[in-house]
């Protein structure tokens, strides 16, 4: 098989596309990041793909009339491409059927909840404000809903005494970092089988 390659969607930090970028030049993902899509050209993640000589796909929504419009564009960018998996990292938009329906099973969003506990926006906060001792992070398929995918990974982050939302926010962010470029090598080696909700992960495939 050829280069599995890679796409990245992201609003606006983009940690989690470096962490990405640094486990392709270290070797631990055998794969391409082949393009970023950004609906924010003057995010930060911006410049972290050009330093890193990742294609970047920029778009603002409001040149739109709907979200159809720009996914039928994006679509148009990941064929011609060959894109095998989307992950989403901070992309702060719903997707529609036109990106949901032909990449089911390919397309995965790193979450800072345990879901589905704190599904949605400010789900740190959301943590902190309830008073749960416990919470995390969890890599998921995306389906049509909110956070709503089979979940292929979590990992718990147990929130301290006198936690804000930076310390929390701060270990959280280590831990995605860790977290998902794990789940996209799995992805490289054909190790992750969806039966209905339920993820498993197999062996290394012979690719
Ligand atoms: C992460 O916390 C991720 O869980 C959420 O958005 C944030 C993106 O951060 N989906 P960054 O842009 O990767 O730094």
């Amino acid at each position: 098989m050829g280069v599995f390659r890679i796409a990245v969607f992201a609003s606006g930090r983009g940690s989690n596309f470096q962490a990405l970028v640094d486990a392709q030049s270290n070797g631990l993902i055998d794969g391409e990041i082949s393009l970023l899509v950004c609906d924010k050209p003057q995010a930060a993640v911006v410049e972290r793909a050009r330093k890193a000589g990742v294609d970047c796909f920029l778009f603002q929504p409001k040149d739109y009339a709907s979200r159809e419009d720009y996914e039928r564009e994006i679509a148009a960018e990941l064929s011609k491409r060959g894109i095998d998996l989307i992950v989403l990292a901070g992309y702060m938009r719903l997707l529609t059927s036109v990106l949901v329906e032909p990449y089911s099973g390919r397309m995965i969003n790193i979450h800072p909840s345990l879901l589905p506990s704190f599904s949605g926006k400010d789900a740190i906060k959301q943590a902190l404000d309830y008073g749960v001792k416990m919470t995390g992070i969890t890599v998921h398929f995306v389906d049509g809903g909110m956070d709503t995918g089979p979940v292929i990974a979590q990992r718990a982050v147990e929130i301290l005494e006198g936690d804000d939302e930076d310390s929390l926010s701060q270990r959280i962010h280590a831990m995605e970092q860790q977290l998902y470029p794990e789940v996209v090598t799995w992805f490289t080696k054909g190790m992750v089988e969806l039966n209905g909700r339920n993820v498993a992960i197999a062996a290394p495939a012979k690719r």
